[in-house]
């Protein structure tokens, strides 16, 4: 499924990454681009992400900075 498509970042991408160690969505936007351009689809990438890190083990730290 894609999650972004400004960026052409899909879930698998998203999992790919936080399977290759990707720890925060701030690094999973400067690696991917997710999210950075219209910013629609923040709330699912942020959703995939949690989903993703909770499934590798991971501590989720919710960090959403308003604009
Ligand atoms: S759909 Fe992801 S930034 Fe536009």
């Amino acid at each position: 499924m894609i999650v972004c498509v400004c960026e052409r970042v899909s879930d698998r991408d998203i999992e790919r990454h936080v399977q290759g160690g990707c720890d925060s969505f701030d690094s999973l936007q400067l690696e991917t681009g997710v999210a950075t351009c219209c910013g629609r689809c923040e709330d699912c990438a942020r959703e995939v992400f949690e989903t993703s890190s909770a499934a590798q083990g991971g501590i989720i730290i919710p960090l959403k900075i308003a604009a």
